[in-house]
């Protein structure tokens, strides 16, 4: 939810800074803007309602000249997206420009007593808000920027990363974060800012990721950079390698990153599960579990807290850990977790799951039931992220960095990473059988394959599509493990093609939506053939005898439904609790093929964002 970055360096920074907000530009696209401090240490300022792209045009006759600049690519939060509304912004006199990601809870204080003292205001944002404050303790206190935006923060209440830059002052660059991601890469007599480490990997592997409450004051051409936190301590910032290719954060050949997402879900899934999965013992190994096994013994229950698509893979784990494990789970969404006083006791285990480990109300939930006492173990995708900080144990997917705003390769590495959590607790635990674990663990391992195999059929899927792009409502049914999958199929048709969708407990249908049903409505039916099977048959006739349209996704050599259904996909036979991470496949490539059709931006959806670091 908004992307910002940096550079100080000797290169020219306007091109490193264009190029990292398009590596950023899924964190937010309503507007985009770029500052930069010329030879002659004169600040410009150049921001547009749009895309980068549109920045790009703007700027094309402009003076970008520069070896040190800040640039934003908004989603926007306070105030309409629109040129004004965009990032930077100037301070009053033109003197400081400000890039933020995050939201100042109390700048409506702050702006009224600035109106006061004379200041005025023309955009709605808060970030302006900010600014302004900074230049006014500035002038009151005749204090450096870099002590100006120390006082100003431990005046202000909400979140933010922030970079700010002063005229006349080429060799400083100040920033500082809390509650939103900021890493500092560390190249050669040059830095970098950058939400997360795209906009940087290109440069140098070297970060550091700055802590919440922490102030960074970086020199030109210093060897090492001033990091203070409020309280005004100096700290020894520390540098870490970032595990990421550049190959990863690039198309590499496909028209968008949802659909290179999807088909490298079976890569993602043998990164989540190497050394993991261990198919000659036919045994699992998570050393965040083993270590911390006597937690989960003595846990009365679990919690599972998350939010959008990582939610609807926590509903799996619930499923999951129930059956295996025998233990208590609730599963919460994190924002109403949040906010109504929930029961948490010091013998809870609070597993959190996130691809970005920085949606805000996820780790507003985290430290709610930290504060409480509870063990909090992490899914997290992102390396460093502040949900990987917080946690106090936890396992990586390992997906690689997740680019399309919808959510896919991250939903089904979090679904195996709570397989692999639920087996080895089940055999910690002694829920589950010897032979049943060694089982599942050789069947989680051949997932792969089969999703390789439902990938072959994405034309089959595509030619499928066209034929629903009429369609302005959809309904997503599945039963127990496919339940939470029919919930995740019509999350991703609504954010990208636009068309309304639900998703249901089959056997709902009869307690309300089936009146919905008519000849006009597409149904995706989860339906693989286990315990359940007879009865989703009968909710399918129940669909087809309202003349219902089913698109039905069953097991390899159903040829019951196949009767029945007007479409359906196969997919290949495996344990009925790894279902969810073959049945999604379909669903995601359906959604991807209808939105492509209908002309949608599908790494670009309207009024979307990755990463949603605001409440
Ligand atoms: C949907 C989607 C969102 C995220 C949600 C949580 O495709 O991407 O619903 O799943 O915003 O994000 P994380 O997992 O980063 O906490």
């Amino acid at each position: 939810m908004c992307g910002i970055v940096g550079y100080i360096g000797n290169k020219d920074a306007y091109p490193i800074l264009i190029k990292g907000l398009h590596r950023l530009e899924y964190r937010g696209y309503d507007s985009a803007g770029i500052a930069l401090l010329d030879n002659n240490a004169e600040l410009h300022v150049y921001k547009t309602r749009g895309k980068v792209i549109n920045l790009e045009q703007f700027c094309k006759d402009k003076n970008i000249n520069g070896t040190i600049g800040i640039a934003h690519t908004r989603w926007a939060t306070h105030g309409e997206p629109s040129d004004i509304n965009a990032h930077p912004h100037y301070s009053q006199s033109e003197n400081l420009a400000l890039i933020h990601n995050g939201i100042i809870e109390n700048y409506l204080a702050l702006k009224q007593m600035l109106e006061l003292k004379g200041f005025k205001f023309i955009s709605q944002t808060d970030t302006e808000v900010l600014v302004q404050f900074i230049e006014y303790i500035m002038n009151e206190e005749q204090c450096s920027l870099y002590e100006a935006v120390h006082q100003a923060l431990s005046q202000v209440v909400g979140a933010y990363a922030i970079g700010v830059l002063e005229k006349g002052n080429p060799n400083t660059l100040v920033a500082a974060r809390k509650g939103s991601p900021l890493i500092i890469g560390v190249g050669k007599d040059e830095y970098f800012l950058g939400s997360d480490a795209s906009p940087i990997v290109e440069y140098t592997k070297d970060v550091i990721y700055l802590n919440d409450e922490e102030i960074v004051e970086i020199k030109r051409g210093a060897k090492e950079i001033v990091v203070k936190n409020l309280a005004n301590i100096e700290l020894k910032p520390k540098i870490q390698k970032i595990q990421m290719d550049l190959s990863e954060i690039e198309k590499g050949g496909f028209p968008h990153f949802m659909l290179k997402e999807i088909f490298e879900q079976p890569k993602s899934l043998i990164m989540c599960m190497n050394g993991r999965v261990q198919t000659e013992l036919q045994d699992i190994m998570l050393s965040g579990i083993r270590e911390n096994i006597e937690k989960f013994r003595k846990a009365r229950r679990i919690l599972i807290t998350a939010c959008g698509t990582s939610w609807h893979a926590a509903l799996i784990g619930k499923y999951l850990i129930e059956y295996y494990c025998k233990l208590p789970v609730e599963v919460e969404v994190a924002s109403e977790f949040r906010y109504r006083n929930p029961v948490i006791f010091e013998d809870d285990v609070m597993i959190a799951i996130s691809q970005s480990g920085e949606t805000a109300d996820t780790l507003a939930a985290i430290e709610l039931a930290k504060g409480k006492g509870a063990f909090i173990y992490g899914i997290c995708n992102v390396v460093g992220s502040s949900l990987a900080r917080v946690t106090h144990s936890g396992t990586y997917t390992h997906a690689g960095p997740e680019i399309g705003v919808a959510s896919t390769k991250a939903f089904t590495t979090q679904v195996a990473v709570l397989t692999m959590i639920t087996l080895l607790l089940g055999k910690e635990l002694g829920t589950i059988e010897i032979s049943l674990y060694k089982q599942l663990v050789k069947a989680l391992f051949e997932i792969t394959n089969k999703i390789e195999k439902i990938i072959l059929k994405a034309d089959e899927i595509k030619n499928m599509s066209k034929i629903f792009t009429y369609a302005h409502n959809f309904m997503y049914l599945g039963r127990g493990y496919n339940y939470p999958v029919a919930l995740e199929g019509a999350l991703k048709l609504k954010e990208i093609s636009y068309i309304h969708a639900e998703g249901y407990p089959a056997a709902e249908m009869k307690h309300g939506p089936i009146a919905l049903i008519d000849e006009e409505m597409p149904i995706v039916v989860i339906a693989p053939k286990f315990k359940m099977y007879d009865k989703i048959v009968s909710n399918i006739e129940e669909l087809k005898a309202r003349k219902g349209r089913i698109i039905a996704i069953v097991s390899e050599g159903d040829t019951t439904i196949s009767n029945i259904a007007d479409y359906v996909i196969e997919i290949p036979n495996t344990e009925e609790c790894l279902t969810p991470l073959l049945t999604v496949i379909p669903l995601q490539l359906l959604s991807y093929y209808i939105a492509t059709a209908k002309g949608r931006n599908v790494d670009q959806p309207r009024n979307l964002a990755k990463s949603v670091t605001v409440e």
